[in-house]
């Protein structure tokens, strides 16, 4: 009874906290919405121009309308489009993240439209220009005009003064083709894709525009260059990045507490695919993501509404898989039995980390084992993260998503063995 009691009022606290905070982060948005869109009165209404969605609404009014709906927020199981704060939801990635930007803010992501927004609200410092290159349909314009290295450097608050436009038509379709044919805008792509000894021609348009935004990049030369770099010379595994970041000697910073060099993923979408039950069977990101739809005359076309295919399952997924409720119970179930233990090996790389920290405070500590830790730190830390923030929570590559957390969890458990032998323990 009392417990159930104190678990009620508990959750109502909770309830009002969490309300709270929606209604001044709400209001915040909007206030910085309003402000952002404010014109003085008398002042024209801006061109609109091809980097705008609205530009094309005249000629292709079916994939405008569904690309405008990139604007509902809406929650699925374990992913979808309310940008929570996963600091909050899994707070051992304050321990991995310390030290680095992600410390402070690490939320959900949403759609295309919110793309510039979302990188103007976050509390994460931007190191220029650069962070525009996956946010906005008007960086390649920019680049033509400054320069790539000169854009790519400016100061974050100049070169976002320019930009305009969110995620956008032209960033996928080659506006100047008769059929708005699919096309690369973004050159690391095929400069990765390159050095791996393939050309664009090995994949398929439909997943390589895709591609360009969502994979695991760094920046080459920070500060100097911020080339955008994809860590892909030796393959698409977080192995196989961890190899090429090592290669290069590359670490996105020190940590804190272990000293060790670690790094931040981000979103490997295209990689994770990879191989995956699904990718062999032939599919494409767009297969799932846009499936082929019609309107109420009949008239087919591809939906542009880029969410969680879980809010448009019957469309995706029906023609191979039948029993929608079925299948979305199934697909739950797998990201829920990844997600806790991805949460269980993330308990465990917190405690590794403290355990580590605590280590080198010892100074009877052996030099030798200290660095073994750290290098195991290295390791179990890009693995754990490539799971983390790859956005489908192990949906797109189950078996590799498995294959993953097996070895952050060696990779934890051998941290842990260098830390106690430096302690001789
Ligand atoms: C077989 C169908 C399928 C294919 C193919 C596919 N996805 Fe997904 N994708 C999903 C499902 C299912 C989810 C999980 C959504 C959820 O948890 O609500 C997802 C989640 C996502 C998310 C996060 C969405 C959210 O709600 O936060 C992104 C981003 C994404 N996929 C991008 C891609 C990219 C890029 C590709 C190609 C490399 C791709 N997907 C291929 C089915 C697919
Ligand atoms: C993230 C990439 C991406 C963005 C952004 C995008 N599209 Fe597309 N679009 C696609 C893909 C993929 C297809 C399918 C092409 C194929 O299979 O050949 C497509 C198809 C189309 C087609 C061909 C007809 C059809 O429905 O299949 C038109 C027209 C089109 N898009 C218009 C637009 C417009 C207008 C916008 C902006 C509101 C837009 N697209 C934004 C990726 C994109
Ligand atoms: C020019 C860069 C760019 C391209 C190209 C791009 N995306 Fe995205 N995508 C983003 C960014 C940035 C976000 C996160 C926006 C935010 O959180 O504000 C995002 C978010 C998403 C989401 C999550 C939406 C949600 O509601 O949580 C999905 C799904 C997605 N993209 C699918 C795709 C697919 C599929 C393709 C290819 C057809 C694609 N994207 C191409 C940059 C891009
Ligand atoms: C082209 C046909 C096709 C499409 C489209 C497709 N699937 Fe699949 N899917 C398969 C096949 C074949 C398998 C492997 C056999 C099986 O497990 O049913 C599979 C496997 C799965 C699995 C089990 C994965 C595992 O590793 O155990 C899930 C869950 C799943 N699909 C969900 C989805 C969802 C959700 C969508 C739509 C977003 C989707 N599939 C779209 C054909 C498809």
């Amino acid at each position: 009874m009392t417990s159930n009691f104190s678990k009620g009022r508990k959750s109502s606290v909770l309830f009002i906290l969490l309300s709270v905070g929606i209604i001044i982060g709400v209001a915040a948005i909007t206030r910085y919405v309003t402000l952002r869109t404010f014109k003085p009165p008398g002042e024209p209404a801006p061109q609109l121009t091809q980097a705008a969605s609205m530009y094309w609404q005249e000629r292709f009014p079916l994939q405008v309308a569904s690309y405008m709906r990139t604007l509902e927020m809406e929650a699925t199981a374990y992913g979808g489009s309310v940008p929570y704060q996963k600091l909050t939801a899994y707070p051992f990635m304050r321990a991995m993240y310390h030290g680095f930007g992600f410390w402070f803010d690490f939320r959900e992501s949403r759609g295309h439209l919110y793309a510039i927004e979302d990188t103007m609200i976050t509390g994460r410092s931007k190191v220029g220009g650069v962070c525009l290159a996956c946010k906005s349909a008007d960086y390649p314009a920019l680049v033509a005009q400054y320069g790539q290295v000169e854009f790519d450097t400016m100061f974050w608050s100049e070169a976002a003064a320019k930009t305009n436009h969110p995620v956008s038509c032209i960033d996928c379709h080659d506006p100047a083709s008769p059929d708005f044919a699919l096309r690369i805008t973004r050159p690391w792509l095929e400069v990765a894709i390159t050095a791996q000894g393939k050309t664009l021609a090995d994949f398929e348009m439909r997943s390589l525009v895709c591609a360009q935004c969502h994979a695991e990049y760094y920046f080459e030369g920070p500060g100097t260059a911020n080339t955008v770099t994809f860590p892909w010379t030796h393959g698409f595994t977080p192995e196989d990045a961890l190899q090429h970041k090592d290669d290069e000697n590359f670490s996105d910073w020190i940590h804190p507490r272990t000293g060790a060099g670690v790094h931040k993923i981000q979103h490997p979408e295209f990689e994770f695919f990879q191989g995956s039950v699904h990718a062999k069977l032939g599919l494409t990101c767009a297969d799932c993501h846009m499936p082929t739809v019609s309107d109420e005359q009949g008239r087919e076309y591809t939906q542009h509404w880029l969410v969680s295919p879980l809010r448009h399952i019957e469309a995706s997924c029906q023609d191979c898989h039948g029993d929608p409720v079925a299948l979305r119970a199934r697909t739950e179930q797998l990201q829920g039995e990844l997600r806790t233990t991805a949460n269980e090996v993330g308990v465990a790389l917190e405690q590794a980390i403290n355990g580590l920290r605590d280590a080198r405070r010892n100074p009877a500590a052996g030099v030798h084992h200290i660095t073994a830790a750290q290098a195991s730190h290295r390791r179990a830390q890009l693995l754990l993260d490539w799971f983390l923030v790859e956005n489908s929570t192990g949906f797109h590559n189950v078996a590799e998503a498995r294959r993953i957390l097996g070895e952050a969890r060696s990779a934890v458990a051998e941290m842990v063995a260098h830390t106690n032998r430096a302690i001789g323990r």
